[in-house]
C-alpha cells in the first residue's frame, strides 16, 4: 500500500487476524464473547492506527463525530432489548453503508476536482460504493421501521412497483456507467439517490418474519460497499474487514433462508407474484383442552424424557432463569431433559441461544433440530414454551402455507405436548397451528414467566 508506513501495514494485519479470529470465535457459542471482545480490539486498533500516520484534516470534526458515535452506540447497545436486537443490527448495518457512501461520494468529488486520469476500475468501485451503500442505507432504515412497528410489517405492494424497481435499477446502471466514463459529483449525487429509492422499493415488499433475513443481506451490501471503499481509498484493511462482512452475511442471508425452507428470490420478491407472505393472523375460537399447573406438573412428575422446545414468547415473557429452575428441578427428580432448538425460533439468529446463555444453561443441554429430532417419539412430555411455527405441522402439510417446506421440530410425536402460551394467537407466520388442536396436546394459558412459576411451585409440592 502506498504511503503508509510499514508499521501501520503491520497493524493492520494484526487487525485484520483479529476479524478472522473473531469469526471462528462467534461460530460457538462457547468461545463467542472472546470472539466479540477481539473483533472489537482489531476495529480499535485499525482506527486509531490511522490517526498517527495520515495526514487527517478537520480532526476536531472527526473526533467529536466518533465522541457522538461511540456514546449513541454503546447507550443504545445497554438500552435495548434483546427482543429489539434486529433492529439495532438493522440500524447500525445502515448507517455503515450510508458512510461508506458518502466517503465514496467524497472521493469522486477529489477525482472530479483534481482532474487526473484515475483507472476505470477504481471509478466503477466508487460508483458502486455510492450505489449500494444508499441501497443499504434506506433498506436499513425501512427494516428498522418494520420491525419497530413505525409503519405496517405486511408486505406493502403497489401496482407500478415491479416496474418503478426495473426503472430505478436500470437509472442506476446509466449513472453508474456515467460515473465511470465521465466521473461528476451531480452524477454522483443523482447514483445515491437512485440507490435510496432501490432500497426501499426493494425492502417494502417484505413481510415482517422475512425481514431479519433481509437485514442480514443488506449486512452483506454493506460489506461488499466497505469492501469497494477500501479499495478505492487503498485501505487494506477496509479491504478485508468488508469482504469478511460480505461474505458472512451472504451465508448467514442463505442458511437462514435455508431454514425457513424459503429461497432468497421467494424472500424479496413473493409478494410481488401475488399473495401475501404471511398468514391472517386470526386467532382460532376452535374448541382446545387447557389445564393448569397442577394437572401438567403431574404429567411432568410422571415422564422419564421431556423436550422443551423454547421460541419467540420465551424471550418476550423474559422467563428463561425460571424455565432454567424448572429444568434443574426436573433433572433432580431423575427426568432427562433437554432443549430443542430450531435454528429460526424467536426473531434473530441464535436467539434461543443467547437467551438461554443468559440464564446459564450448560450448553450440553441445548440440541440442534437435527440432533433432537428423532428423539421426540421415545419422548413423554414436550414442553412448547413461547413458540409456535417451528413445530407447526402445516409447514410438512399444507402446500401454501407460508411455512411450508420449512424443516420443524417433530414435536407432534411425543406422548403429551404441552404450550405454554396467554391465547390462541398464531405465531409470526399468521397461521393456525393443528398441533393446538391435537387430543394430545394440552394448553397452559398465560404469560410464560408467570405460568412457568405456577409449574415450578407445583412441580416441587409434587
Ligand atoms: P412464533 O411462531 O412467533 O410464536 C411465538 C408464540 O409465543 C406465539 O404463539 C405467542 O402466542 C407466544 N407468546 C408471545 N408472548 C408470550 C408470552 N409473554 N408468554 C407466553 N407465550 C407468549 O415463534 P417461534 O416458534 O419461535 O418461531 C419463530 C418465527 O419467527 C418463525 O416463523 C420464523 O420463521 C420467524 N423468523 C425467525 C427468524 C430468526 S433468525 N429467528 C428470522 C425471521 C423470521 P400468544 O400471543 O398466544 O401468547
Amino acid at each position: 500500500m502506498t504511503g503508509t508506513p510499514v508499521w501501520a501495514q503491520l497493524a493492520y494485519l494484526v487487525a485484520a487476524v483479529c476479524f478472522v479470529l473473531a469469526l471462528k470465535g462467534l461460530s460457538s457459542p462457547k468461545h463467542a464473547r472472546k470472539g466479540n471482545l477481539l473483533g472489537a480490539f482489531g476495529a480499535v486498533l485499525a482506527c486509531v492506527t490511522v490517526f498517527f500516520y495520515a495526514e487527517l484534516d478537520h480532526l476536531v470534526w472527526i473526533l467529536l463525530a466518533i465522541a457522538v458515535g461511540s456514546v449513541v452506540g454503546a447507550v443504545g447497545a445497554q438500552r435495548v432489548q434483546m427482543t429489539q436486537m434486529p433492529q439495532l443490527v438493522a440500524l447500525f448495518n445502515g448507517v455503515g453503508g450510508g458512510a461508506a457512501a458518502l466517503v465514496a461520494l467524497l472521493e469522486l468529488g477529489d477525482i472530479a476536482g483534481a482532474g487526473e486520469e484515475v483507472g476505470g476500475f477504481t471509478l466503477a468501485a466508487t460508483a458502486f460504493t455510492i450505489v449500494v451503500g444508499s441501497v443499504s442505507f434506506s433498506g436499513s432504515l425501512v427494516t428498522f421501521a418494520k420491525l419497530q412497528e413505525l409503519m405496517t410489517s405486511r408486505p406493502v405492494v403497489f401496482p407500478g412497483l415491479p416496474v418503478a424497481f426495473a426503472a430505478a435499477l436500470l437509472g442506476g446502471v446509466v449513472l453508474s456507467v456515467l460515473t465511470v466514463t465521465d466521473p461528476a459529483v451531480p452524477t454522483g449525487v443523482l447514483l445515491a439517490l437512485i440507490g435510496l429509492l432501490l432500497g426501499v422499493l426493494l425492502v417494502l415488499p417484505v413481510g415482517g418474519a422475512d425481514v431479519p433475513i433481509v437485514i442480514s443481506l443488506l449486512n452483506a451490501f454493506t460489506g461488499l460497499t466497505v469492501a469497494a471503499g477500501g479499495y478505492v481509498l487503498d485501505n487494506t484493511v477496509l479491504l478485508v474487514a468488508g469482504t469478511l462482512v460480505g461474505a458472512s452475511g451472504t451465508f448467514l442471508t442463505k442458511l437462514m433462508a435455508a431454514a425457513m425452507g424459503r429461497s432468497v428470490g421467494n424472500i424479496l420478491f413473493g409478494a410481488l407474484k401475488g399473495g401475501s407472505t404471511l398468514g391472517a393472523g386470526v386467532a382460532s375460537d376452535r374448541p382446545v383442552r387447557s389445564a393448569g399447573a397442577e394437572d401438567v406438573a403431574i404429567l411432568l412428575g410422571y415422564a422419564h424424557k421431556v423436550i422443551i422446545v423454547p421460541g419467540y414468547g420465551l424471550a418476550v415473557a423474559q422467563a428463561q432463569h425460571t424455565l432454567r429452575e424448572l429444568v434443574d428441578v426436573l433433572g433432580e427428580r431423575g427426568i432427562e431433559v433437554g432443549y430443542a432448538i430450531h435454528p429460526v425460533a424467536g426473531r434473530m439468529p441464535g436467539h434461543m441461544n443467547v437467551l438461554l446463555a443468559e440464564a446459564q444453561v450448560p450448553y450440553e443441554q441445548l440440541k440442534e433440530m437435527d440432533d433432537i429430532n428423532g428423539e421426540f417419539k421415545q419422548t413423554d412430555v414436550v414442553l412448547v414454551v413461547g413458540a409456535n411455527d417451528v413445530v407447526n405441522p402445516a409447514a410438512k402439510t399444507t402446500p401454501g402455507a407460508p411455512i411450508y417446506g420449512m424443516p420443524i421440530l417433530n414435536a407432534d410425536e411425543a406422548q403429551q405436548i404441552v404450550f405454554l402460551k396467554r391465547s390462541m394467537r398464531p405465531g409470526f407466520a399468521g397461521i393456525e397451528n393443528e398441533l393446538l388442536f391435537d387430543p394430545k396436546t394440552t394448553l397452559l394459558f398465560g404469560d410464560a414467566k408467570d405460568t412457568l412459576g405456577k409449574l415450578l411451585s407445583a412441580v416441587k409440592g409434587l
